[in-house]
């Protein structure tokens, strides 16, 4: 069938990755369906594959090589069945995938979504090719208008793209080099993106970006007028009615100024919440990574934000067994992860990316150390998380339902709902309780009890 007339060919997008890859996943399908495409929950039933890659780990850079196994008979199964790669993986190794795989039809990259409906015209007439050029250029924002036939994967909730890229070039990262260089979306179109989100009935927007408090810096180096700080951005988006909650991720800690500090005290909108990525507590670890912060500068600038907002909730990331790292060095991670007292944090073991300025350094950490290392950052955050939850139990909240909870969902019945508070904590609605509830409302609920990885609300 030709895309374009009526209900057209299905296509499925597998999704690796970053909240910006799942946001990404859903700019692709959107193209497609204004391009013709119908979305189909699985690829099964679907005539055209997206694979949506990530490479942050060497896991995840995995996934995709694992992937393209099973793709050559899925794409074998049905005549005319293509497959197309897209994001980190595609954005790093471009027309060495076509190369090296027969089953991909097309390779696109981060900066080239807007390519997809002509990559697929091209690969359905046996034409395949990679485009994967990076680009500085502001019309990338440019997307169409959210297909009316779309779903959303959550109702009530949207993520909105402001600034992609990275500039800081940590020395383990490999986002400097798949995503680009630092670019901000002009804030009139943010703002414009908002307002639609707003009068769609999104009642919550995520704000993103690589460095997203980083937000214009390299506009207003340049001199652009105009180019708000990332405050006064938050600022205008809490004004819009019907906008309940504004969050963000994820900041770089150099990038809170005192204005954005001050915010989180002022805007009601603005979620109790900041992830903040440590990376390490130990001075010598941040020095190699590039961070650019201390620990000291870490417990300032988070005593900074509590006075702002004396109940914010923090989240974090932490690398363990980095190059160089010795047993003294992660007892300083595993002390000002409890001196900070994280609601919860994501701990990830160092992996060696190519390209990176740590890829080829020496003094690297044996596995089993890294192992052990990671196990001991996780059994921490249990019981600061369980210690957090039970902080909460008593108080009453608003609960943006999601959908079925994790539990109901796993044991393949309809039963209890779950979604999110201001804090960004998983808060369980029993079914008994919340029987009229439906994903995207606005739930008020008292919190009843906490378990280790989420907390269970009462009905007011
Ligand atoms: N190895 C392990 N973890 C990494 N991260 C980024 N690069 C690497 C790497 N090479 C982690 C960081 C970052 C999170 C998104 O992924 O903690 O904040
Ligand atoms: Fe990677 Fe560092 Fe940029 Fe974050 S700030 S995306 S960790 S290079």
């Amino acid at each position: 069938m030709e895309p374009g007339a009526g209900p057209g060919p299905g296509f499925h997008v597998r999704t690796y990755g970053c909240q910006m890859n799942v946001h990404d996943s859903e700019k692709i399908a959107n193209l497609l369906v204004h391009a013709g495409w119908t979305q189909e929950p699985d690829d099964e039933q679907s005539d055209l594959l997206i694979v949506n890659t990530c490479s942050i780990r060497e896991k995840a850079e995995h996934r995709l090589y694992s992937d393209l196994g099973g793709l050559r008979a899925w794409r074998a199964r049905r005549a005319g069945r293509l497959v197309g790669v897209g994001g980190c993986v595609a954005q790093q190794v471009g027309d060495g995938l076509l190369a090296r795989f027969p089953q991909v039809d097309f390779v696109f990259g981060t900066h080239t979504l807007r390519l997809l409906p002509a990559l697929v015209a091209a690969a359905a007439e046996g034409r395949r090719r990679a485009e994967t050029a990076e680009s500085s250029d502001l019309e990338r924002f440019e997307l169409p208008a959210r297909h009316p036939s779309l779903e959303r994967a959550t109702p009530g909730r949207a993520y909105l793209t402001v600034m992609e890229g990275c500039d800081m070039f940590c020395s383990f990262c490999i986002v400097p080099i798949t995503r680009g260089r630092e670019i901000s979306r002009p804030a009139p179109s943010v703002v414009r993106e908002a307002e639609a989100l707003a009068a769609g009935g999104v009642v919550e927007i995520t704000l993103l970006g690589q460095t997203v408090n980083a937000y214009g810096r390299q506009e207003r180096r340049r001199g652009a007028e105009g180019a708000p700080s990332f405050a006064s951005l938050l600022r205008r988006l809490a004004a819009i009615p019907g906008l309940r909650r504004i969050r963000y991720t994820s900041p770089h800690p150099i990038f809170f100024d005192d204005d954005l500090i001050a915010v989180h005290g002022e805007l009601e909108a603005l979620c109790p919440h900041v992830h903040l990525p440590l990376q390490s507590g130990s001075d010598a670890v941040l020095a190699a990574m590039r961070r650019r912060y201390r620990a000291d500068d870490l417990r300032r600038l988070v005593a900074r934000l509590r006075a702002a907002r004396p109940d914010l909730a923090l989240t974090t990331d932490l690398i363990v067994g980095f190059p160089g790292e010795s047993e003294a060095d992660f007892a300083e991670t595993l002390a000002l992860v409890g001196e900070l007292g994280f609601a919860d944090s994501y701990a990830f073991k160092y992996s060696p990316r190519v390209g990176t300025a740590a890829a080829g350094r020496g003094g690297s950490v044996p596995e089993r150390v890294a192992q052990e290392r990671l196990e001991a950052l996780q059994a921490l955050q249990r019981g600061l998380t369980l210690a957090y939850h039970r902080s909460r139990v008593g108080g009453s909240t608003e609960v943006l339902v999601e959908g079925p909870s994790s539990r109901s969902r796993r044991e393949g019945r309809v039963g209890q709902l779950s979604g999110r508070d201001p804090w960004h904590r998983v808060v369980n609605l029993p079914a008994e309780s919340f029987a009229a509830a439906r994903p995207g409302d606005l739930v008020p609920v008292r919190i009843a009890e906490a378990t280790p990885h989420s907390l269970i609300a009462e009905a007011l």
